[in-house]
């Protein structure tokens, strides 16, 4: 994609689409206010007559507009002015696209950019503009036997800034935003994949692939040969009921001297049907999208190295499928971690916690100096927090602070739930060193504390994306969530943003 700034009058500028908005009381947004004028207030007789509305979310596309060089112009509902945050702003942005998405459009124009937005400034606006707009164009066509691309061929877009300062930033956020929203479609693509594609070594393929010609990218792929030596059984009982071969997937990006690496850990499981404790039928097919904390920590690997970030990252992605068979591990079974710690299963669809414990315990070589776990790990999260926050548990509160913030900043926002100590009294085991469930209360808070069993002395925090990973119903399909976060994340670590 490519981008510019202008500083120029809405009206003057040749381009396929300009978007526009109006706030409630037919306040015009500035862009608006240009091409009202240059067409002798065409645009307020049409928020006077109400075939413009200035309710959020809807647009109104008009063409060939008197005085106007663009070809349409998409004005957009704004709401309340005193109300126009980034929430608003990016809704605005989306509204627009989606009336215009089965046109050939080419080229834009966002003059919202100008417009006075509370929690923003021009380089984020610049960044949701870009973001937002891969969102909503995302389409997932790989598996359609008819595979003509209908997707809107944009390939410019512009920003309206008011100043040189601000064209400066707003074109840093539109750099940024493209390689997040490239991040964020790759973990869309791996989420929304079948499982019957999408198994651990299809994504140690996809690992692989992105490091190809990137200099600072390596992946190394762990067999299950080299897990049984390291002593991973807590992650091989996982893979014990299946035929597909589990991976251990470790992409190091070095970029920052020799500092201590970031170290991101995603969940795995390209079908989780419970195992043994096999899952109920409805919706089972969602569990395809169990491997989407694997999805958006390379996802966030992608972004980083496209960016090439000054940053030391590392992801590693623990890959199983979790299935019955005759080989399978059953409730009862007791397995040594690497840790050394025993586990006692007591339900084998508990089954992403004990792959990430061993992916955890070997990620201490790395000396992280930081270490960041993200999984769909419970229902019990998605019952806590629906799919408006990830759920952030962590024992160190400048780190839940930070990454609370990256969530606010990025629009991709967590929730910070108690990890008191208390909980681990539910994972007691009458037969091993505790269990891996620790009954329905509190169901997030206890799978977090079992990771926290195996996190001692680093500075470390867990994801559970489970309500926010993918969406059911209709619009069934993976978000991208947290890449958006993650990656903010790592750029505010290397001061990446203004
Ligand atoms: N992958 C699931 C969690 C999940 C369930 C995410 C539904 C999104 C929607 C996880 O492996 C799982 O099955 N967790 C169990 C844990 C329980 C057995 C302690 C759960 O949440 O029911
Ligand atoms: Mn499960
Ligand atoms: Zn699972």
């Amino acid at each position: 994609m490519d981008y510019f700034t202008t500083t120029s009058n809405a009206a003057k500028r040749a381009a396929d689409c300009v978007i526009v908005g109006v706030y409630d009381r037919g306040k015009l947004s500035a862009g608006a206010k240009d091409i009202d004028v240059a067409s002798n207030g065409e645009l307020r007789r049409l928020v006077k007559s109400g075939d413009v509305s200035s309710k959020p979310g809807r647009c109104v596309l008009l063409t060939q507009l008197g005085g106007t060089r663009a070809a349409r112009v998409a004005v957009v509902g704004l709401g309340k002015a005193s109300e126009f945050d980034t929430r608003a702003f990016c809704r605005a942005v989306a509204a627009a696209i989606g009336s215009i998405s089965d046109t050939r459009c080419k080229d834009l124009l966002n003059t919202l950019t100008l417009e006075a937005v509370e929690d923003s400034d021009a380089y984020y606006l610049a960044r949701h503009t870009v973001q937002t707009i891969g969102d909503v164009l995302y389409r997932f066509t790989q598996m359609k036997s008819s595979r003509k691309d209908s997707r809107m061929p944009l390939r410019k877009i512009g920003l309206s800034v008011a100043s040189r300062g601000d064209a400066t930033k707003a074109m840093l956020g539109a750099k940024h935003g493209d390689a997040i929203s490239e991040g964020v479609s790759l973990a869309k693509d791996l989420g929304n994949l079948p499982p019957n594609v999408c198994t651990p070594s299809y994504l140690a393929r996809t690992a692989q692939k992105i490091a190809k010609g990137n200099g600072k990218l390596t992946t190394r792929i762990i067999n299950e040969s080299d897990m049984k030596r390291l002593g991973m059984h807590s992650l091989l009982s996982v893979t014990a009921g299946t035929n597909e071969p589990a991976k251990l997937i470790v992409m190091q990006y070095r970029n920052g001297g020799k500092a201590k690496p970031i170290v991101l850990v995603g969940k795995g499981v390209t079908f989780d049907s419970g195992g043994i404790s096999l899952k109920p039928g409805p919706a089972m097919d969602e569990m395809k999208f169990d491997m989407c904390g694997a999805a958006s920590v390379i996802g966030t690997m992608a972004t980083v190295a496209a960016l090439q970030l000054p940053v030391n990252l590392n992801v590693v992605v623990p890959a199983v499928e979790n299935l019955p068979g005759s080989k399978a591990t059953v409730p009862g079974d007791i397995v040594k971690s690497m840790s050394g710690q025993t586990i006692e299963i007591l339900n084998t669809d508990a089954e992403g916690r004990l792959i990430l414990c061993d992916a955890l315990t070997y990620s201490r070589r790395f000396k992280p100096d930081v270490i960041i776990d993200v999984a769909t790990l419970t229902g019990a999260c998605v019952v806590a927090l629906g799919s408006h926050h990830t759920g952030l548990m962590t024992y160190d509160d400048a780190l839940a602070d930070e990454i609370v913030n990256a969530g606010i900043s990025a629009s991709d926002r967590a929730w910070r739930l108690p990890l008191s100590k208390d909980y681990a009294e539910q994972l007691k085991s009458n037969f091993a060193d505790f269990a891996n469930i620790g009954g329905r209360d509190g169901g997030a808070i206890t799978a977090g504390c079992f990771l926290g069993k195996f996190t001692d002395g680093l500075k470390w925090a867990h994801l559970d994306i489970a309500g926010t990973a993918w969406k059911s119903g209709q619009k069934k399909g993976a978000t991208g969530r947290p890449v958006p976060m993650l990656s903010e994340f790592v750029l505010s670590r290397c001061n990446a943003v203004p």
